[in-house]
This record gives C-alpha cells, sequence and structure tokens, in this order.
C-alpha cells in the first residue's frame, strides 16, 4: 500500500514535471509539489551514514552569515541565474545534514567571532573578544600564569600531530579574529600588531602577527592566505588607517621566507594562480594592506587580489600533496563586515564567493573522505520582512501596494539610520521621518546602505542560533541544536585526531563508551579517561588513552 502510494505520486509528479516561468504568472500546481515532496522524501529515504575516517577536513565559515543572511543570500543567488529565486539552494544547502550552533560567549549573550571561533576550533568557550584561551583569562588583561593555565590547542595543531597538513584561507587580515582563533593565544583580538599591546603588557604575551609565524601551529601552516600586510610588516607604511602598522621594525613576512626558504610568499592574483605549487614547500599569500576588497568591486585582473574561490583552490592543490590528509579553513570574512556598515547587498556577494569556495572544495575532493563543513562564527542584526511578491527582487520593495515603501531587507540598527532620515528639520514631522527609498537613485549600488531603524556607528551581531551544514565522513555528528563548541568535538571523532575519543578507537565507536549497555565498571573507566584526555587537551598536553 504505501509502495504504490509512492509510485503513484511520483508518477503523477513525473509526468507533468515544469520549469518556473521567468516572471511568476501561475505557480507550481499540485503535481509540482508532490513530486518535490516524494523526491526528497526519496533522497532522504536512501542517505546512509557515511563512517570512513575524514582524511581531508574543511571547515568554510560565513562570518556573520546568520540564517537571513543565508536565506536572501538564496535568493539573490537564484535571481542571478534568472530564476524567481525562492526555490533555489546555494550548494551548501543540499548538504546531507544540519544541525544549529548555539553562539553565545560565556560572558556574552551576543557573541563576537574571537570567541566564537575559539569555540568552533578548540572545542572550549571562552570570553567575549578573547582569542585561543579559557574562560579564566580576562579580555585585555594579561597574566603570564593565567594565560598559561588558560591556553587551548586547536583542530589545526590536532591535525599536524596526527600528520596532516594544515592551512587557512581569509578574505579577512590573515591576523583577524576568526584565522587567529586557529593559531593565537591573546587576551584581545585587537593585539594583532606590537603596537595594539599596551606597554605595560607588551612583556606578557606576543602580538598575532608574530604568533602566526613564529609559534606552532601557525609556523606549521601550509597555507596562509588573506589580507593584513601591515600588520604582517609587509608594508610599514600606513596605507590604511583602519588598520595597525608595526613599530618593532619586524617584517613578519620576512622572517617567514626565512624560515620557509622553499616558502613562495605571493601578492597578488597573477602571483598565486600561476603558481608552480610542485616547487613550493608552502604558500603565503598576502594581498591587502588590510582585508581583502569586497568580492562585487575586487580588481579581477593579475594585478588584483584573488577571490576566496581562487585562494581555495591553490590551497587545496597544496594541501592535498600530504598522503595523510589535510585541514583546511576557509573563511568568507566579509559578510560580516558589510553588514556591519547595512551593506546588504555587498553581504549578499560575499555569501556568493562563499558558495564559490565551496564549488570549488566539491570538484577537488571526494566527500566519501573528506568532511566539509559549513557555518558561521555569529549572525547579525539583519531582517527580511514585508509582503514582497514571490520573485520579487531580493534587494526591492516589500511594502503592500498603497503603502509606504520600504525595503525587503532592513537591519535594526546601524549606519543606515543616519542615510535614511530626513536630515532637514523643516521638513520632519512625526509622520515625516524618512526618506523615501522609492524615490532614491542609489539603490541598487554596492555602497548603498539599507535602512536601519536605530543609529550606531557599527551596525551590531545577532544572537540567534547559526546553522551547519555538513557533508562527508561523519557529517551525521552534526544534527539538532548544540553549543557551538561542539563542533570541534564532532571533527576530532571523524578525524582520528590526536588523542580524542574517535570513531578510530574502539572504545568509543559507535559512542559505545556512552551507551546504556556497557556496565557501570567500564562506562565510568571510558568517562574518567575522558575527562583526563579533555583535561590534557585543554592544558594542550598530550594523554594517552
Ligand atoms: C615606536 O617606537 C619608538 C622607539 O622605539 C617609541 O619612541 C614610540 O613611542 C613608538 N610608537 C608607538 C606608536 O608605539
Ligand atoms: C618584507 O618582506 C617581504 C618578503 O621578503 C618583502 O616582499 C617586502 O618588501 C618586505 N617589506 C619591507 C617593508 O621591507
Ligand atoms: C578566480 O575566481 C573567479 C571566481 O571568483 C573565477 O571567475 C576566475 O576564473 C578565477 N581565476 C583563476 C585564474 O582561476
Ligand atoms: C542630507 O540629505 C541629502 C539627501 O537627501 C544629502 O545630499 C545630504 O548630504 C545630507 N546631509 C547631511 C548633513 O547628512
Ligand atoms: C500621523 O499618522 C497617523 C496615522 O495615520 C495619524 O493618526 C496622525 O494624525 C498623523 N499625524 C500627523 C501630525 O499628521
Ligand atoms: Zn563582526
Amino acid at each position: 500500500m504505501m509502495v504504490s502510494t509512492l509510485l503513484l505520486c511520483t508518477l503523477i509528479g513525473l509526468s507533468s514535471s515544469h520549469i518556473l516561468p521567468d516572471v511568476p504568472t501561475h505557480f507550481e500546481d499540485t503535481s509540482y509539489w508532490m513530486k518535490s515532496g516524494q523526491e526528497n522524501l526519496r533522497k532522504i529515504l536512501s542517505l546512509h551514514d557515511n563512517e570512513n575516517q575524514a582524511r581531508n577536513i574543511i571547515i568554510f565559515i560565513g562570518d556573520g552569515m546568520g540564517m537571513t543572511s543565508v536565506t536572501a543570500g538564496r535568493i539573490f543567488q537564484g535571481q542571478k541565474k534568472g530564476g524567481s529565486g525562492e526555490e533555489y539552494k546555494l550548494n551548501f544547502e543540499q548538504f546531507p545534514n544540519t544541525g544549529l550552533s548555539k553562539t553565545y560567549n560565556v560572558d556574552k549573550q551576543v557573541p563576537d567571532s574571537a570567541a566564537t571561533a575559539t569555540a568552533m576550533f578548540s572545542g572550549v568557550k571562552c570570553r567575549y573578544k578573547v582569542i585561543g584561551l579559557d574562560s579564566k583569562a580576562v579580555f585585555e588583561h594579561c597574566d603570564k600564569t593565567v594565560n598559561k593555565r588558560s591556553r587551548l590547542s586547536t583542530i589545526a595543531e590536532w591535525a599536524q600531530v596526527a600528520g596532516k597538513d594544515t592551512g587557512f584561507v581569509t578574505t579577512a587580515r590573515v591576523t583577524h579574529a576568526t584565522p587567529a582563533a586557529l593559531y593565537a593565544h591573546v587576551n584581545s583580538r585587537n593585539w594583532e600588531c606590537d603596537t595594539e599591546i599596551p606597554n605595560d603588557q607588551k612583556d606578557c604575551t606576543k602580538d598575532i602577527a608574530r604568533q602566526l609565524v613564529e609559534d606552532a601551529p601557525g609556523s606549521n601552516f601550509k597555507v596562509i592566505m588573506g589580507g593584513g600586510a601591515q600588520p604582517m610588516g609587509t608594508i610599514n607604511r600606513q596605507i590604511d588607517t583602519d588598520v595597525c602598522i608595526r613599530n618593532d621594525s619586524l617584517n613578519i613576512t620576512d622572517l617567514w621566507q626565512k624560515k620557509n626558504p622553499q616558502g613562495k610568499f605571493v601578492a597578488n592574483t597573477g602571483e598565486l594562480m600561476n603558481l608552480d605549487i610542485g616547487s613550493a614547500s608552502n604558500i603565503l599569500g598576502i594581498f591587502a594592506p588590510n582585508h581583502l576588497p569586497y568580492h562585487a568591486v575586487r580588481d579581477v585582473s593579475e594585478k588584483g587580489s584573488p577571490s576566496l574561490a581562487n585562494m581555495t583552490l591553490q590551497a587545496i592543490r597544496m594541501l592535498r600533496r600530504n598522503k595523510n590528509g589535510f585541514f583546511l579553513m576557509v573563511e568568507s570574512g566579509r559578510i560580516d563586515m558589510a553588514h556591519h556598515s547595512n551593506y546588504a547587498k555587498h553581504a549578499l556577494h560575499e555569501v556568493g564567493a562563499l558558495e564559490e569556495a565551496v564549488q570549488v572544495a566539491l570538484d577537488q575532493v571526494n566527500v566519501e573522505e573528506t568532511l566539509i563543513i559549513v557555518t558561521a562564527d555569529h549572525s547579525h542584526a539583519f531582517t527580511m520582512n514585508g509582503y514582497p511578491e514571490r520573485g520579487n527582487d531580493i534587494l526591492g520593495l516589500a511594502n503592500k501596494p498603497g503603502d509606504v515603501a520600504y525595503e525587503t531587507l532592513a537591519y535594526t540598527n546601524g549606519p543606515g539610520f543616519i542615510y535614511h532620515r530626513i536630515n532637514d528639520t523643516s521638513l520632519q514631522g512625526p509622520n515625516n521621518t524618512w526618506r523615501s527609498v522609492a524615490d532614491d537613485p542609489n539603490r541598487g549600488d554596492p555602497w548603498y546602505r539599507n535602512f536601519a531603524g536605530f543609529y550606531i556607528e557599527d551596525e551590531t551581531h545577532g544572537g540567534e542560533d547559526v546553522p551547519v551544514y555538513a557533508v562527508g565522513p561523519y557529517s551525521h555528528l552534526f544534527r539538532g541544536t548544540f553549543e557551538q563548541n561542539y563542533i570541534a568535538h564532532a571533527v576530532a571523532y571523524a578525524g582520528c585526531l590526536q588523542n580524542w575519543p574517535s570513531h578510530c578507537d574502539n572504545s568509543y565507536h559507535h559512542g559505545r563508551a556512552y551507551s546504556k549497555g556497557t556496565t557501570l565498571a567500564s562506562s565510568s573507566l571510558h568517562l574518567a579517561t575522558f575527562a583526563c584526555v579533555c583535561v590534557g587537551i585543554a592544558l594542550g598536553n598530550r594523554v594517552a588513552l
């Protein structure tokens, strides 16, 4: 009975499959939705859990890519491809497993990237704006004893111990919070240059740029790519006043070159893409004084800076030479920055750049042996609102006919407030507060600021959960709602990293150590061992199981 109903529905569907018209004057009918529903059901029923060892691990972070960014980003890409938009699925939305990550920091309801990246990469949550140190370490207050006891190790270190090659690429500075959480241990994410560390704390800790090149695990990275020529000392003039320059006359880039005589330093797209990977021991790419330019306005010539997809391609080509596999972190770092400025269109383009980079990975690796995770560190105060018609331009107006015009995409706060408020006091009134968006000639420009309901110079992050999409070995560990730090635990289990509990260890396979069936004695033994391992890992020690 069940089988025949399924078959019937499927047949009805197949007999009248149709493609959505460009201008939706008529809509998908019963047969479309029956087919779509049944196809999805069949797809889910046919899934099997991939229990291979994750030889390679790639974590993509859309910085600030909350759920609204994904939904709006999907519609934006779908519309660019000529569809009505809503029906489109970004490539990572087609991954078989999805979970929700709770992003709060130990001391903040709404988090920042430093602490969220620390949670994802170290498996331990910490304080707001702190990197690679647990909650004992206080923001902007370095204490040698406390920092030593707080020091966390990261996925990159565990992967290196497992014999894998490691690295990261980002469109932000290589010293910015998200990548820094892979390799640095500092009481403030702002300590990217020596000049940023307060004088009375300079002998307590090194700046982030130095930690990247001088200390493990950064010093072992095979791939480091992004912006940040100022903190890296590649240039010693202040070209961009938004980012620090060094005052210790160190050229960290040159230090890297001296430590890696066979390493290749590249500074633009041409140099990166024409690189003879076979002859390079590792790659350092520093493509801008500050962050890389926004994707939509970057110089696409060889002299310009590479896209996230370009960097991802060369990174994978470099890393996959290791027979033990690799760990790579890829950050679309400027979704976040676009939102901070209320540049909704830029933010959607940056989501598109992330999708391109994910496609490169899908084309270059085998998902039977590669765990790919796509997630965000946190969300933004960004909404998709109103009553727009199906297929309406995602950057368009959302009001009901006859009502005051407003846009589908808006922010609860940020600099867009000033732009949208009528600034001529003689024209202001209780019902006359906002400029008419319908008549605004700047809409469509990527530098146009969307509406914000409350003024602050920098729009804020959002505190709701963010999605986690996963494919490949043990991607089924990413299910349900979990604390953000769990991501590192699941990755270590999938990749059999260092001394973490993993499926490679018989006692933990299929969660045997945790299952009800285990005898009290053995389960408490395992739990004790597990606690030991965790403490060991947290202290950066290696504890044998
Ligand atoms: C730079 O270094 C010089 C001499 O070492 C010092 O006098 C000056 O205050 C430093 N400037 C900054 C901004 O740290
Ligand atoms: C720093 O070193 C890099 C690599 O050797 C070099 O390309 C760059 O010009 C140096 N920068 C300065 C300011 O000397
Ligand atoms: C760099 O990436 C862009 C997409 O972002 C692509 O169009 C271009 O072909 C890539 N360049 C090279 C040399 O692969
Ligand atoms: C006021 O708004 C007009 C456009 O409506 C703009 O050209 C002008 O720069 C604004 N002035 C200030 C002080 O923001
Ligand atoms: C503003 O609009 C509201 C709702 O339409 C109306 O009740 C009110 O009288 C208006 N106030 C002024 C000053 O026009
Ligand atoms: Zn941010």
